[in-house]
């Protein structure tokens, strides 16, 4: 086993348990269901391993775990109804199955408790750790909210699609990694370069996100091919067609942002693929992993302890769903 697959194990033993009452099942039996199936468990690992590269891992690594994923999941419900998407993790949307109001108070009720597990943590660690949570938690809506600003907007460029998709997710990675590495005893500095390698990779898996949502296999995805261009999101990849396609394919592209067209997906993608997607996306995450790496290499430990951290860095900006 990786040492990605035993923490996520690990991870899941812990748990892989009811974190609701049964009272009343129809706010809490979806939210069940929706956590039982479960995503990549990413952000748990990073928290673990966060801790890891400075330490044993200590139980409190595994409540701060348990509340990201919390709080994560909350994040994709609410999303899920923000994007309109019928699909994730290979099952129908918790709102396109019960209903709007259900998903809204559902992810409520789960980012509370995620507070309960961060509750669970030694005293000497709350204050810092719940003040990075919440000015992350702050930051995830402050990008949600450009994400879905940028959807009207005609023109987006590659700072601000930056800017944003490091509010929506990048952080969250990043503070994932650091309050492992707070509980593990880091020092300040070292804490810091585990937030940037986070910050830096957050960018380029969400890069990937944004691939795979063109250019997936819809087998294994697990949400909707092709979502994000019927929103019209402002992804690296339409700002990289909108920025590189001249003429009557240009004029194309703008006319199928603005009007309904049957063959949209299809059409947008023939586009992406002549504007040289491939290259650029893969250029744009091997930057942002190198940025990641610079700020690996700084942290005061061995080279061995850093070997997990490399392998789940290139998990993520090579996976396929
Ligand atoms: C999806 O995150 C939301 C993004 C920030 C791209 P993941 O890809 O980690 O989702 P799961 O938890 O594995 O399903
Ligand atoms: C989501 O970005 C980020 C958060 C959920 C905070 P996306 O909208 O791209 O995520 P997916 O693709 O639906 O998982
Ligand atoms: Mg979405
Ligand atoms: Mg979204
Ligand atoms: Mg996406």
């Amino acid at each position: 086993m990786t040492g990605i697959e035993t923490l996520q194990q690990s991870f899941e033993t812990y748990f892989n348990h009811r974190h609701f009452p049964s009272f009343p099942s129809t706010l809490y039996d979806p939210l069940e269901e929706f956590l039982s199936n479960s995503g990549k468990r990413i952000r748990p690992v990073l928290c673990l391993m966060g801790n890891e590269l400075f330490g044993e891992i200590k139980p409190d690594a595994y409540h701060l775990a348990a509340a990201v994923e919390l709080f994560h999941n909350f994040t994709l419900v609410h999303d899920d109804i923000m994007d309109k998407a019928p699909l994730r993790r290979g099952k129908p949307t918790v709102h396109a199955v019960h209903g709007e109001p259900t998903a809204l108070l559902g992810g409520d009720v789960m980012m509370v408790v995620a507070y309960d597990y961060l509750n669970k943590i030694d005293p000497s660690f709350l204050k810092k750790t719940l003040h990075l949570f919440n000015k992350t938690a702050k930051e995830v809506c402050e990008g949600q909210q450009l994400d879905m600003d940028f959807e009207t907007l005609d023109h987006v460029d590659l700072d601000q699609y930056l800017t944003m998709i490091e509010l929506k997710t990048s952080v969250l990675l990043a503070s994932s990694l650091q309050l492992g590495a707070i509980v593990g005893g880091a020092s300040e500095g070292n804490q810091q370069h585990i937030y940037e390698f986070g910050r830096n990779l957050g960018i380029a898996f969400q890069v990937q996100d944004d691939y795979l949502d063109a250019f997936g296999d819809p087998s294994k995805f697990g949400k909707l091919v092709g979502g994000d261009i019927q929103s019209n999101k402002k992804t690296f990849l339409m700002i990289h067609a909108l920025e590189t396609a001249k003429g009557d394919m240009l004029a194309e592209l703008h006319q199928l942002m603005k009007q309904e067209d049957k063959n949209k997906v299809e059409k947008v993608l023939a586009i992406y693929k002549a504007c040289g997607i491939d290259l650029w996306a893969n250029a744009l995450k091997e930057q942002y992993l190198e940025k990641a790496f610079l700020h690996l290499e700084e942290i005061a430990v061995s080279k061995e302890r850093k070997a997990s951290l490399v392998e789940l860095a290139y998990y993520l900006i090579k996976r396929d769903k």
